[in-house]
């Protein structure tokens, strides 16, 4: 695992475009995992920059997104699919066949876990995927107490992510009670991880994912068991780390662990 400390958002995503932009470049028909919520809007930004600037393409990278709430449609604002046109795909010269989110709208939702890990594994698996953090730990939306080896599947939303998510819904009754998610062990078939955190909030999360024990009661712990690991964090939610970090300022330390 690296661990990427930057001073601030900005930082931190611009160090995560530059992965991502690598990886690309290399293999311009990459398979993409993707994270929506407030973390990674930084670096699809910069991302958006790169294709209209200077024609970064992505005509050939096939994506596939982490989760999706149950019920709510592609047209809705708060769908993950609204969230990805919005923020990256609309901008983009993605190819619309390429893209893949989890449908909220299944009728057989087991049906359509079972067809998503199809999907991508016939895709040859997932090269890099993009993850947020929740306070609590959980990667994509399995929560604490996720089976660590998971595929994806229905999961039922905590309170308390429910309640985090709440901002951007009217009221946190109209917050989905349930999501389609990538297992945890669907995630740990990614071939790299990059996990973003900025913030205080996600200075105990982060604190448990990178030092603590392995437990599926922060699900994020298990990226330490994963052979290529990136971990990019912001001074706020790398503030709890261990002071086996040194250095009196720490803009772009790294540490391998
Ligand atoms: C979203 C996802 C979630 C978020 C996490 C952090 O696709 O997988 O696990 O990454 O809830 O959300 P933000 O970035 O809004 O703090």
């Amino acid at each position: 695992m690296l661990v990427i400390l930057k001073d601030d958002y900005d930082a931190m995503s611009k160090e995560a475009a530059l992965i991502v932009v690598d990886r690309l470049r290399k293999k311009p028909n990459m398979v993409l995992g993707l994270a929506t919520g407030s973390t990674p809007i930084g670096l699809y930004k910069e991302l958006i920059r790169m294709h209209v600037d200077e024609g970064l393409d992505f005509s050939k990278v096939t994506t596939f997104n982490l989760d999706e709430y149950v019920g709510l449609s592609p047209c809705h604002d708060q769908s993950y699919q609204y969230f990805m046109k919005q923020n990256l795909f609309n901008h983009i010269n993605i190819q619309a066949q390429n893209i893949h989110l989890p449908d909220g709208m299944a009728n057989d939702i087991d049906h359509f876990c079972d067809w998503y890990e199809e999907e991508i594994r016939k895709a040859g698996g997932i090269d890099l995927q993009i993850l947020g953090i929740g306070p609590n730990g959980h990667i994509a939306f399995n929560e604490p107490g996720s089976s660590l080896g998971s595929r994806t599947r229905i999961k039922t939303l905590t309170e308390n992510t429910r309640k985090a998510n709440a901002r951007f819904f009217k009221s946190i009754n109209e917050v989905p009670k349930y999501a389609i998610t990538m297992g945890v062990g669907t995630i740990m078939d990614a071939k790299e991880l990059v996990l973003l955190a900025n913030g205080a909030g996600k200075a105990d999360a982060i604190k448990a994912a990178v030092e603590g024990p392995l437990t599926g009661q922060c699900p994020a712990s298990i990226i330490q068991l994963h052979r290529k690991t990136f971990v990019i964090a912001d001074h706020d939610a790398s503030s709890k780390l261990s002071g086996s970090y040194p250095g009196t300022w720490r803009s772009s330390f790294m540490l391998e662990r």
